[in-house]
This record gives C-alpha cells, sequence and structure tokens, in this order.
C-alpha cells in the first residue's frame, strides 16, 4: 500500500499515476479541507489534462483520499511526500511545511512495521543530509532500520503532467542503502524508464540542475530577443526557428547533449570569439547582455577552479603531466584552447615542472604559444614520468589513464575517466 501526502499537481498525479500503473491501493491526503473535499467530489482544483478522467476511474477503489495523515500512511509501506517548497523573500527554501509533514507522519509508524518515506518535493542540495535525517533520527528512529529514505525528484511539466509521470524519460533515486533502493526499483519497474541510483544530495542537486538548466535557456533566448531587437532588419522568430535546425539538437542521442557536459571551459576558434563579439556589439548596440557576459565569467572561473584542484593535491616542485592541448579531442586546433589558460595560470602560481601531451596538437601547441614546458613524445611517456597528471582534453585514449597507472594523483577536468 502507498500514500501520497500532499495532493497539488505533483501529489496528485503521483497518486493517479502509480494507482494506475501498479494497480496498488494509494492513499493520498492533503492538509487542506478544501482540497480534500473538491477530490472527495471528483473535482480536480487545478486544470491538468487526463487527470479529471484518471481521478473518476480510481476515486474509491484503487485511489482513496484520508481524511487525516494517520488514515493514509499507517498501512502504507511507501510514503511519497510531494509538500510546496516555495522560496521566502531571500530566495531561501521554505522547508517546514515539509519537515511538519515527516516529523507528523512518524507518529504513525509503528517499529515493527517498515516504511520507506520518499521525498519527491524539490529540496535544495543537502536537505535530506542536514534537515530530514536529524529529524528522523531525532525522533529515535533508524535510518535502513526503522525508516527507509529515498529522495525522487520529480520532472513532471505542468499541462503534461500525467504523460509527463507515466512516460518519465529517468527515474532518479537518491538513496543510502540497499533497502530503499530495492523498494523502488520493484515499483518503478511498472515504468519503462531507466532508474539512477544516486546519493540523497545528487538527486537534490540533479533535480536544481535540471531547472536551472532550462531556466538559462529561457534567459538566454530572451536575451537575444533583447539585444536582436536593437538592430534593424531582424526578424526573431524567423532567427529562432532557423536556429532550431541545428541537427544538435535534433539527432538520437542528441548531440547537444555534449555541451551539457562539465570541463575546463569552452575554447577554440568560435565559442570564446563569438560570444565576446555579440557582448561587444550589444554593448555599442547600447544593450547590457548579462547573461552572456555571465557565460564568459563562468568559463574564466572554471579555468582557476581547475588550477586550485592541482594546489590542492600536487605541490609546486612536483613533476606535473597534462594531458590535452587542443581546445577539443579529434583535433589539432588549439586556438582558444582552455589548456593553453590553464598552463599559464599553474606556471603564474610556481609549478615550473610540467610536461604535456596531446596526440595530435603537440607541436602546433608549442609553435603558437612558445610555454616554458616539456612535451612526451606518448601518453605512455608522460604517465612514466610525472607525479601527477591532470586531464584537459576528452581524448578517447585518455579515457582509461586510471588503469594504466597504479602510483599517479590523476585529476580529471573532463569528468570522463574510467574508475
Ligand atoms: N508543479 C510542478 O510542475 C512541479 C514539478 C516538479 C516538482 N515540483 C515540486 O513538487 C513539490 C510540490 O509541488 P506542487 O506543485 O504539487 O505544489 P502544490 O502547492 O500544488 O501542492 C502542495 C500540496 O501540499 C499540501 N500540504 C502542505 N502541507 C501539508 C501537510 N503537512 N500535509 C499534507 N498536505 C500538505 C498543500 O495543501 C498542497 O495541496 C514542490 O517541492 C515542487 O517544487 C513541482
Amino acid at each position: 500500500m502507498i500514500a501520497v501526502i500532499g495532493l497539488g499537481f505533483v501529489g496528485l498525479t503521483t497518486a493517479l499515476g502509480l494507482a494506475d500503473k501498479t494497480g496498488q491501493k494509494v492513499y493520498g491526503y492533503d492538509s487542506n479541507p478544501l482540497r480534500r473535499a473538491e477530490l472527495h467530489d471528483g473535482q480536480v482544483p487545478f486544470y491538468e489534462p487526463h487527470l479529471n478522467e484518471k481521478l473518476k476511474e480510481h476515486m474509491g477503489n484503487t485511489f482513496i483520499i484520508a481524511e487525516n495523515m494517520k488514515q493514509a500512511i499507517i498501512n502504507a509501506e511507501l510514503i511519497f511526500f510531494c509538500i510546496g517548497t516555495p522560496n521566502d523573500q531571500e530566495g531561501r527554501t521554505e522547508l517546514n511545511p515539509l519537515l511538519q509533514a515527516i516529523d507528523e507522519s512518524i507518529n504513525y509508524t509503528e517499529d515493527s512495521a517498515y516504511k520507506t518515506f520518499v521525498i519527491k518535493s524539490t529540496v535544495p542540495p543537502g536537505t535530506t543530509e542536514n534537515h530530514i535525517i536529524p529529524l528522523i533520527k531525532s525522533r529515535g528512529k533508524r535510518i535502513g532500520k526503522d525508516i527507509g529514505l529515498a529522495n525522487n525528484p520529480e520532472f513532471l511539466r505542468e499541462g503534461m503532467a500525467w504523460i509527463d509521470f507515466i512516460e518519465p524519460d529517468r527515474i532518479v533515486v537518491g538513496v543510502s542503502n540497499g533497502q530503499s533502493s530495492l523498494v523502488l526499483e520493484k515499483l518503478y519497474a511498472h515504468f519503462s524508464a531507466p532508474i539512477y541510483k544516486v546519493s540523497f544530495t545528487n538527486a537534490e542537486f540533479i533535480k536544481y540542475m535540471s531547472n536551472s538548466l532550462l531556466a538559462t535557456m529561457i534567459s538566454f533566448a530572451n536575451e537575444m530577443s533583447m539585444l536582436g531587437s536593437t538592430f534593424e532588419h531582424i526578424d526573431l522568430k524567423q532567427a529562432f526557428h532557423i536556429l532550431k535546425q541545428d541537427k544538435r539538437w535534433t539527432g538520437s542521442p542528441a548531440p547537444m547533449t555534449s555541451y551539457v557536459y562539465p570541463g575546463s571551459g569552452f575554447g577554440g576558434y568560435c565559442l570564446p570569439k563569438d560570444v565576446s563579439s555579440l557582448i561587444h556589439t550589444a554593448e555599442e548596440q547600447g544593450y547590457m547582455p548579462t547573461l552572456l557576459k555571465e557565460v564568459v565569467h563562468v568559463n574564466d572561473k572554471v579555468k582557476s577552479f581547475i588550477v586550485a584542484k592541482v594546489e590542492q593535491s600536487v605541490s609546486k616542485n612536483e613533476r606535473l603531466g597534462i594531458l590535452g592541448l587542443a581546445f577539443k579531442p579529434e583535433s589539432d586546433d588549439v586556438r582558444g584552447s582552455a589548456s593553453r589558460d590553464i598552463i599559464e595560470r599553474l606556471l603564474a602560481s610556481g609549478y615550473h615542472n610540467i610536461v604535456a601531451f596531446d596526440p595530435m596538437a603537440n607541436l602546433r601547441f608549442h609553435e603558437s604559444f612558445n610555454l616554458p614546458i616539456a612535451y612526451a613524445e606518448q601518453l605512455q611517456d608522460l604517465l612514466e614520468e610525472c607525479d601527477a597528471v591532470v586531464v584537459l582534453t576528452a581524448w578517447e585514449q585518455f579515457r582509461s589513464v586510471r588503469s594504466m597507472t597504479t602510483n599517479k594523483r590523476i585529476i580529471d577536468g573532463r569528468y570522463f575517466l574510467t574508475e
């Protein structure tokens, strides 16, 4: 049996979706009596396609509106918390309603009956570790022994809530023990989507990252519309339509995903040049392109971030290997290469014993920048002579460097090495 606490967009969709997909009995509870009454009468309190039909179909058999928290959860093995998490005026997430609901629900957990609490509300990274686990422990319950815990962010879109819930692209489950993970895997086996088991904090982070990316794309489009409107002869509708014909948006797997990948910053001939040029042009037009400026700022900041990572684990007199000089793999182009900026910052910071290797770009890099570093002929040569290695270009042949050496510290600046 399943309980869903909070019957807003997410909670009602979750409750009906789980009833529909699993055939299990789902008890839903909302603290708002008006909402409970409307649902009892078969009325969905907001417009969302399919929910009215599904409410009528499941109400009273697989979906029961509970009159109180106790009735909802007393016999449930899985309890989904779908409470709102609005921000206060400073942007801080108000966790109290969610924490209060969890606290109240603990009153109805018997020591003998194991229940898994599943947090579906969107919460800031660290919330489960720093607030929810301490709360449960303060009530004398042991995580994984008396109560199972999982963070299971929801990615549905309003207006498409039913389809998105029933046919998710991915299911993210933040867990810390095998039992909670098994319970959710069993439940979500009814859905044909890959299940990613991650830490609590990573699950929370993935949800925020997903929405932040969407917000950045919208702001990007809006910045372009505001900037574009400072020119005559720009047809924004047409420009956006043609922009989206790029097959990097449409392939399968969509190559656009390679742009949403952390690394050591974008480089090459075009991206740095064109973004800077557009900023300059915008300013000439009297438009301040704040988002684009931040894009460049972050691209610079991430290089110092990589240097700081090196500084944390490599001392200045050690031999430091740099893997990758070209701005991207399968290329010998070093124009705008992030490796150049990073090596220059490492030199400035006192690393004078640097050796670099790139499968194609050693010579071109040396001739272009003439930096006081050595070059290795082969990957193996570099690995033998260095104390530590930082990978800056994602060449396929670098992917397995961890297994090619036993005693070297390796900093994966591209987040792609196999462990
Ligand atoms: N709306 C979306 O598109 C969407 C998508 C993904 C994730 N989320 C996240 O899911 C969570 C819920 O969002 P929503 O849009 O469904 O919110 P909502 O405000 O529509 O619904 C929340 C419900 O929780 C009820 N509630 C509050 N305290 C309660 C308590 N102690 N016991 C029982 N019920 C209680 C409220 O009465 C309300 O009906 C939020 O964290 C949100 O960020 C929302």
